[in-house]
């Protein structure tokens, strides 16, 4: 019955549509028009069906859809049906990924074309560059404060060269991810300068309130992003004589999605930026999409339907469009954002792993794996068709969102834990080697969270400072041991550019006031290509960090069962120290079953033996058989044990012959 009526809907719909979509060759919009309107309404429906005039607005979706698929350049349509047919084609083991801040790294989008052959040195191809659309000069979170969503910054250059960057990396197989910030625009946005100039439509984009009766209640209930510069979740704007909603900064002004015409001014931008050569938009700050008084504003399920229907209306116009989820939230939470009570991904195909991310930390601080292994074994199983980013830094602070159930069973006590964490990352603790900073520190709840490169917080730049040459060893080991787990784990690895050789913390932020009070500007460096010369220079840190990198990319390439098929089982090994799993085949995907792979990793600063008995449940107990491919060659063993030297990994191989 139900069906039948969005059926007479889409008719008239289709016939209410603008005459020149019918003189185009649009077979396929129609076919994938079909195959998913049913669920377009009914989410449309789920969401904005007390609005009035609902119907003129499920036209304008439909209008949206069919302008983009118009405008989508041949080729990439081209893409698109390539990648329906092989649907599963983002999980493989092929893609490794870098993000980047484009000044930062190439200077403009000329210069990071430039630079493919230093992505295929290293065997990148996957490319985010952090947000590029156009943002004010002074203070703009690094970009995430948008005031135009179709332009971007003159010093980044042109569509044009976009355009080019996207054709270049194609011919180079590498993909690019754009941002697109859907939660919130720039104070200067034209939709928030209409609103100052009095216009009631562009009121309705953002949550405005005259009083403070509104902006108290929410507060009772929503946590803050950035508690010491930018308290509270509202803002005072003297010309509207109002307070506007504001999660983040103050500058930036939250979206409001009650209103369906932000949804299809977003679901354009979207659709815009697949049409300019995106393959993958990392849809940032997802959680946040909904907002409901008395709760946290987080991870409502609103904000689900609203990316299910992104994704549904994407499969529409440009299929072979990804999306990531940038959800920093609490485990149970994240997984969430691929979809729920379905098979494959509805909603976003890619997730930031901030998880693991968070827990590689917490294991290197402690050397051990308890709350590792734990954590990991307590999430429930992903969907099909859906991936993690893992990643061990990026652009933003690391918080420790563990579950306290989770904490607690691994024998620690939570609020404990994560002040300990927090010390020893910031180098406070006896005996921390770690470089990092305080970010965002609350001092209502005593919240923090910690900024620092990777180099820096894994030692490195501590030990060559002391000129220590076993400390500078044991923090190259540390760098490495944390990639030989993104890239084994199951996931799209994304490194943070910098990373690869080992770049330190840049503290020149503190000169420029627009960022002197947001501590994330110490490890988003301006990279010295001189430095990155060293590269190829044997003895130097950055020599051993990058090539050895580029030999684990190189390695993780060729090993089917690195591949993303929900095929990992996490194996106890009765030694907290080590973190261990099998990959292996998956009946539903692996029609030929593809060789097991049993991946080993010591967190200790001492060597440690991995039983081999607990090796042989998984067929790996023959010491004589074993061979590790990173390193080609077979395991140091010593009677029934593995020994696994500090801050070793291993990728052990079965059946040498
Ligand atoms: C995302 C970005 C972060 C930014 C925030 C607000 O979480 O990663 O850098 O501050 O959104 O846009
Ligand atoms: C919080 C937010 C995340 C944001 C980060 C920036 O973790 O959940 O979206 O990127 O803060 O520090």
């Amino acid at each position: 019955m139900y069906e039948q009526v969005s059926h007479s809907l889409l008719n008239r719909i289709l016939n209410d549509m603008k005459p020149d979509f019918h003189k185009r060759d649009l077979r396929h919009f129609y076919t994938r028009l079909g195959a998913n309107f049913y669920a377009i309404h009914s989410l449309f429906e789920k969401l904005y069906g007390n609005v009035p005039d609902f119907e003129e607005y499920m036209l304008r979706l439909v209008e949206v859809l069919a302008k983009n698929y118009l405008d989508r350049p041949y080729d990439l349509q081209e893409i698109d049906i390539t990648r329906e047919e092989d649907h599963n084609w983002f999980l493989h083991q092929q893609w490794v990924g870098m993000a980047l801040y484009l000044d930062g790294f190439a200077g403009n989008l000329q210069g990071l074309k430039e630079k493919i052959p230093y992505f295929q040195e290293l065997g990148i191809n996957l490319v985010h560059i952090m947000p590029i659309l156009k943002s004010p000069a002074g203070k703009s979170d690094g970009g995430y404060a948008v005031s135009d969503f179709r332009e971007i910054n003159k010093q980044a250059g042109t569509l044009d060269d976009i355009r080019e960057l996207a054709a270049a990396f194609r011919k180079h197989g590498i993909l690019l991810t754009l941002d697109v910030v859907l939660n919130h625009t720039s104070s200067q946005h034209k939709w928030a300068e209409k609103t100052r100039q009095g216009d009631l439509q562009y009121q309705d984009y953002f949550f405005i309130f005259e009083d403070r009766n509104l902006p108290d209640m929410f507060e009772q209930a929503m946590p803050e992003v950035f508690p010491d510069t930018d308290p509270g979740n509202f803002t005072w704007d003297e010309s509207i004589q109002g307070w506007v909603m504001t999660v983040f900064h103050d500058y930036q002004w939250d979206l409001n999605y009650s209103n369906p015409k932000v949804f299809l001014e977003m679901l354009d931008v979207i659709l815009f930026w697949g049409n300019q050569g995106a393959d993958i938009v990392r849809l940032d700050a997802v959680a946040f999409l909904w907002k409901e008084l008395g709760t946290s504003c987080q991870n409502r399920p609103e904000a689900h339907l609203l990316l299910q229907l992104f994704k549904d209306c994407c499969q529409v116009t440009a299929p072979g469009l990804l999306f990531i989820a940038e959800a920093i939230v609490a485990p149970l939470e994240v997984i969430k954002y691929f979809g729920e009570d379905a098979v494959v991904a509805k909603e976003c195909e890619i997730a930031y792993n901030a998880t693991f991310m968070a827990l590689l930390w917490e294991a290197t601080a402690t050397h051990n794996c308890k709350l590792l292994a734990h954590a990991i074994k307590s999430l429930p199983g992903k969907l099909d068709r859906a991936t993690w980013l893992n990643y061990v830094r990026c652009h933003d602070d690391i918080g420790f969102g563990f579950d306290d159930e989770d904490i607690k069973n691994a024998g620690y006590d939570p609020g404990e834990h994560r002040r300990f964490l927090m010390k020893y990352l910031t180098g406070e603790f006896e005996g921390s080697y770690a470089g990092g900073q305080p970010f965002a520190f609350n001092e209502k709840n005593g919240d923090a969270r910690v900024s620092g490169t990777l180099a820096s917080l894994a030692g490195l730049e501590y030990a060559m400072a002391q000129q220590d040459v076993q400390e500078v060893d044991f923090a190259v080991r540390r760098i490495l041991l944390l990639h030989s787990l993104i890239f084994s784990f199951g996931g799209i690895p994304l490194l943070y550019y910098g990373d690869e050789v080992g770049t330190f913390n840049d503290f020149s932020y503190l000169e420029d006031e627009n960022r002197a009070d947001d501590s994330r500007w110490m490890h988003r460096p301006r990279l010295n290509w001189e430095t990155l010369a060293r590269r190829d220079e044997p003895g130097t840190p950055e020599y051993t960090i990058f090539q050895e990198l580029r030999k684990m990319i190189a390695i993780r390439k060729e090993i089917d069962a690195f591949a993303d098929f929900n095929n990992r089982e996490l194996v106890d090994m009765d030694n907290d120290h080590l973190f261990a799993f099998l990959r292996s085949s998956h009946p539903r995907y692996h029609q030929h079953p593809v060789e097991p792979i049993f991946v080993l990793a010591n967190f200790d600063r001492h060597p440690q033996a991995a039983d081999l008995k607990a090796l042989s449940a998984y067929g790996f107990g023959d010491s004589r058989s074993l061979l590790d491919l990173f390193t080609g060659r077979p395991p140091h063993c010593f009677r029934n044990e593995l020994i696994l030297s500090p801050y070793q990994f291993c990728w052990l191989k079965n059946g040498v012959a």
